[in-house]
């Protein structure tokens, strides 16, 4: 079949746009070159329309079903290998258009699902992306922050001034950035720029949350800053006292025996304390790991009342065990049983009034027990109430040390209880006293 001029210069055209619909797919953004291809494939469509016989009208039809995006469409036969052409053509768009599609949602699967904030923006600081874990940290909506700058969008000092400093120095940055949501959170912000071809495309930011190692830090250098406190004050007195008795008051027949007896309960102090901390590190660190085996709760509350008779009746405090029924036998390790039981008891005593009474109880409980240790002693303040437990938290702590004690009982209890699955909680009233119940389940 010979062709007419017009029809030369519609294949003429055609052979154009295949190179230009190749530039379109692989250098312009996926929607942009969608749109490149298909203007350039529709061109060529109605360039071979104008001639026109009944194969092109098919071969119009066939682009139009492209245009809307059927890249399953395929030309009919034609002269010259043409739609042989567009029909690769149109394959290696359609391809080209999956693979970005699939590219794009699983590039928002792992943006939508990273636990780090993300943002993205161009060179001009415009909001490319920004994941539902930075919404959510700076309450910001994220089809209303595309495309309008990060400065007014995220409005954040810290993350804007890192964001401006990439972009502007082309360099990855980090710094330690702050957010006040319900409480203050700190992250670790990183920001890298984003290069193509050398050319500055923008910059990515991801914020890492740092809050809990942060807290961590805290709570060790108050540890360490509570035993040394703790350690200083009984060292003090003993080397007070030592001095006291070498420079003269070693003849001092009178007081030096009291002097060394208040060396001597110093020193007891020192290591109660240091066996305290040992014990707690124990603990908490699962080197303590419970012993299981099944133990009789109420006849150990018998034995811990016994065994603190003498303390109890220096202070006229009367101690008890109700008696109980249908109590199971407990899942508990016996020794570390014991020493919650003597820590509560200890302290429903030493905190007592003279002539004031203790009651030990043991009950079912949803299946399992729970052992109360109730005190008629002056109450807890409300406000002291959740911090108790807290190691070195004492409520008065003139009383609390000249009662000898480190502030670590309640903490022990704790962990102890919580290491034998159970739960451990107070209420007090003043007046009227104060009830510590823990909880264990049944062996
Ligand atoms: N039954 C109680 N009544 C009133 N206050 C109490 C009672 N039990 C504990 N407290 C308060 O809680 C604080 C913490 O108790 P905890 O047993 O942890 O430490 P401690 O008794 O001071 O020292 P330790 O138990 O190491 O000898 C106490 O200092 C005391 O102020
Ligand atoms: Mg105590």
């Amino acid at each position: 079949m010979r062709l007419g001029p017009g029809r030369r210069a519609a294949l003429a055209l055609a052979a154009l746009a295949a190179p230009l619909v190749w530039i379109a797919v692989h250098l312009l953004p996926p929607t942009a070159a969608a749109a490149a291809a298909v203007t350039a494939l529709v061109a060529a469509a109605w360039a071979f329309g104008y001639g026109v016989d009944r194969r092109l009208a098919d071969l119009l039809g066939v682009l139009r079903r492209l245009a809307a995006g059927d890249f399953a469409a395929r030309a009919p036969e034609l002269e010259g290998g043409l739609s042989a052409e567009l029909n690769a053509l149109a394959e290696r768009v359609g391809r080209a258009l999956t693979g970005l599609t699939r590219d794009k949602a699983q590039l928002e699967a792992v943006l939508d699902q990273m636990t780090e904030a993300v943002v993205a923006v161009d060179a001009e600081g415009r909001v490319l992306v920004v994941n539902p874990a930075l919404s959510r940290l700076l309450g910001v909506d994220e089809a209303a922050a595309r495309g309008r700058s990060y400065l007014e969008s995220l409005r954040h000092n810290g993350i804007s001034a890192l964001l401006g400093a990439v972009l502007r120095d082309r360099r990855p940055a980090a710094q330690e950035v702050r957010i006040v949501a319900r409480e203050e959170l700190v992250f670790d912000a990183h920001a890298a720029p984003l290069l193509e071809d050398g050319r500055l495309a923008g910059a990515l930011l991801v914020l890492h949350d740092i809050t809990r190692l942060r807290r961590l830090e805290q709570v060790r250098r108050d540890f360490v800053a509570n035993v040394g406190h703790e350690l200083r004050t009984p060292l003090v007195s003993i080397k007070g006292f030592a001095e006291t008795l070498r420079e003269g008051a070693l003849d001092d027949r009178e007081h030096r025996v009291e002097f060394v007896r208040t060396i001597e309960e110093h020193a007891d102090r020192l290591s109660k304390l240091v066996d305290d901390l040992l014990d707690l590190t124990a603990i908490e660190s699962g080197h303590r790991a419970p012993r299981f085996e099944a133990t009789d709760a109420p006849a150990l509350c018998a034995e811990v009342v016994r065994e603190l008779a003498p303390q109890a009746a220096a202070r006229a405090v009367r101690v008890e065990v109700l008696p109980s029924a249908g109590v199971p036998p407990a899942r508990a390790d016996r020794d570390q049983l014991r020493q919650i039981l003597v820590n509560l008891a200890d302290n429903a005593i030493k905190y007592n009034e003279e002539g004031g009474l203790v009651e030990l109880s043991v009950e079912p409980w949803e299946g399992g027990l729970r052992v109360t240790v109730r005190d008629t002693g002056p109450g807890i303040p409300e406000a002291d109430l959740p911090r108790v437990f807290e190691r070195f938290y004492r409520v008065d702590k003139a009383r609390a040390r000249e009662a000898g004690g480190t502030g670590l009982g309640l903490s022990i209890v704790k962990h102890l209880v919580e290491a034998h699955g159970g739960k451990v909680s107070v209420e007090s009233r003043q007046p009227g006293g104060s009830s510590f119940r823990f909880t264990l389940r049944a062996a």
